[in-house]
């Protein structure tokens, strides 16, 4: 688990945009599991963070100064600007973000990365039929919260797995589960699932591995899809965590696995955000975002999120 005394907060002067670059001036800043990766400084879909570099992550502010035409100053700008209240990118890594009357951090959770990876995961590699039974793990955060309310839409029953009865209630009261359970007092997971869903698990979105996955895994229908988003149970692991091996069920169920970036379906981003905006605005996606603020406070949110002590999306406020 990192520590707060890991991080380090500097100052320097405001850079200036060079041609084809524009400098942003961040008004929230996102907090995101995969960024514990990162810190290991080993690089695997994205380059790892050595010890005193800039801790890369998805930001979101106004654009100050531009130098290039896609944007002009007052434009929104969102992309990988890191942790840092003024960032100079090169503009054609950046999307312009029109809020279209959502807040600008819509940017980065219902119209951003994690909503998208929400809807592929979901709606591509699970492709859930009404009717169908949906568990998720890590439920009441970023991506969790609107797996299930996505099935929702599709008419399937959503079993939540979280870490408090807090976020399970958020979950059934506000997100329009159906059910779900506190991983963390539940002591027999097996009996539970089999509680909820008495017919078996017809698509498990996971988002944390560990025992969680162990025992839905036991419970998985036949023709049943697993998506493989994050395994966060195992993000600060030093070494692999032995468990039981179940990958005969896929056989007996011919059921299919399968992991996922949401980057595979970038050039299909434009008409899912639509889908989003749209179901925003028509009230059949609700979201909650945890806000800290002030950069100073960003490590510790860091940690927070890998706690659990965020419900729904983590931000970062800047001034
Ligand atoms: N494949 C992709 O392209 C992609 C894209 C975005 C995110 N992801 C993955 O999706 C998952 C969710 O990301 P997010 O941004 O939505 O974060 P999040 O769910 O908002 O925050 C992380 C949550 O993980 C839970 N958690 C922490 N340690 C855990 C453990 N040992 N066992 C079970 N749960 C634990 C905590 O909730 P509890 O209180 O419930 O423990 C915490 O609130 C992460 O695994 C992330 O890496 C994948």
């Amino acid at each position: 688990m990192p520590k707060e005394s890991d991080f380090q907060l500097t100052e320097s002067p405001v850079p200036r945009p060079a041609g084809g670059e524009i400098l942003v001036r961040s008004r929230y800043l996102s907090v995101d599991p995969y960024i514990r990766g990162r810190l290991t400084g080993v690089t695997t879909y994205v380059k790892g963070i050595q010890p005193g570099e800039l801790v890369g992550a998805g930001a979101v502010g106004e654009v100050v100064e531009s130098n290039d035409p896609r944007f002009a100053r007052g434009d929104i700008a969102e992309g990988m600007l890191g942790w840092q209240e003024y960032a100079v990118a090169p503009a054609k890594a950046l999307r312009k973000f029109d809020p279209e009357g959502h807040p600008i951090s819509a940017a980065l959770y219902v119209l951003g990365m994690p909503g998208l990876t929400a809807y592929f995961g979901l709606l591509e590699i699970c492709r859930p039929q009404p009717g169908e039974t949906v568990v998720v793990s890590g439920a009441a955060g970023a991506v969790g919260s609107l797996v299930g309310q996505i099935a929702k839409i599709k008419r399937c029953r959503a079993i939540g797995v979280a870490g408090s009865d807090e976020k399970v209630d958020f979950l059934t009261k506000e997100m329009g589960f159906d059910s779900g359970f506190n991983y963390k007092t539940t002591t027999d997971y097996q009996a539970k699932l089999k509680e909820l869903c008495p017919n078996g698990i017809d698509i498990y979105f996971d988002n944390v591995g560990g025992r969680v996955t162990d025992e839905v895994m036991r419970l998985i229908a036949t023709r049943a899809r697993i998506a493989v988003c994050g395994q966060i149970s195992q993000y600060n692991a030093t070494q692999p965590e032995m468990g039981p091996r179940w990958l005969g069920q896929l056989i007996v169920k011919q059921a299919r696995m399968e992991g996922f970036l949401v980057f595979q379906f970038a050039d299909r981003y434009e008409a899912a955000l639509q889908q989003l905006s749209a179901w925003l605005r028509q009230g059949k996606i609700r979201y909650r975002e945890d806000v800290v603020e002030g950069i100073e406070n960003t490590p510790r949110a860091f940690i927070g999120m890998l706690e659990g002590r965020n419900l729904g999306k983590q931000l970062v406020k800047l001034a």
